[in-house]
């Protein structure tokens, strides 16, 4: 089945409101925007005004609060992210699971808050190195997803993606090879079909995450069961995010 490329810009806690703007014009002068295939996931700040360029991208969320509204102190809930207009948000960031200790039950609830509200959700997933040497990657990553997905029905995760990203991956510069994506995304998809049903296992997207660059991107998003990428640290240079998006393109068309 062909499934949608999907290229996601990961900005964590980067760019003020004048870089996020500056950014986006400059995206729009490298590459064709009026595509549904590109998403950015700025910080809260910065939403608004990537809302405001109407470039034609994808915007959305890195965090949400798992309560809806209340007595919660700097949180933001879905129902606000959905007021200003976003249109997806990161869940389970491992950034997120590591320091600021959110637990499966926390990222369960934020994926419920968020499909109330229409968000769609990129769910994220990813074995650490101790994991991964003991043999657990399969074990970690279904254990994550049953947690998160808990009481969904079928119909709910077709607002929902997967994002791999193995934690060692992530901002080290060594991306996990094509071959290791490939066989985790197919049993990723494969466990989802299982509990979830054929269809939406194939439709679901999965994309993979970690030191994705114009070099380690070639094999990974050739890969059959890769549907596209999340970008960190690459993301932030316009040009060097571009130049993800036309090797993207080209090589997923
Ligand atoms: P990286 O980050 O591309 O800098 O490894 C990816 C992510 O954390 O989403």
């Amino acid at each position: 089945m062909k499934r949608p490329l999907t290229v996601i810009a990961n900005w964590k806690m980067h760019k003020t409101r004048h870089q996020a703007g500056q950014f986006i014009k400059t995206l729009e002068t490298l590459i064709p925007c009026n595509h549904s295939d590109i998403l950015i996931a700025a910080p809260f700040t910065a939403l608004e005004t990537c809302l405001n360029e109407r470039s034609g991208l994808t915007v959305g969320a890195q965090n949400v609060s798992e309560h809806t509204q209340g007595a919660y102190t700097g949180e933001v809930s879905a129902g606000m992210l959905a007021d200003l207009g976003v249109k997806f948000c990161l869940v389970g960031h491992s950034e997120r699971r590591m320091h600021f200790h959110e637990t499966q039950e926390q990222i369960g609830k934020k994926v419920k808050r968020c499909m109330e509200q229409g968000i769609h959700v990129v769910l994220c997933i990813g074995e650490t190195f101790e994991e991964k040497k003991h043999g657990l990657t399969h074990k970690v990553l279904f254990h994550q997803i049953t947690s998160a997905l808990s009481g969904l029905e079928a119909q709910d995760l077709s607002n929902l993606s997967l994002a791999y990203e193995p934690v060692w991956a992530i901002g080290s510069g060594y991306a996990a090879t094509a071959v290791d994506v490939q066989e985790v995304h197919a049993s990723c998809r494969h466990f989802i079909k299982k509990n979830w049903g054929e269809k939406i296992g194939e439709s679901l997207k999965i994309l993979y995450g970690g030191s994705v660059n114009g070099h380690t991107l070639g094999p990974i998003i050739c890969s059959y069961d890769v549907d596209g990428v999340l970008v960190g640290t690459a993301s932030l240079d316009p040009t060097e995010f571009a130049n993800i998006i036309k090797i993207s393109r080209e090589l997923k068309s």
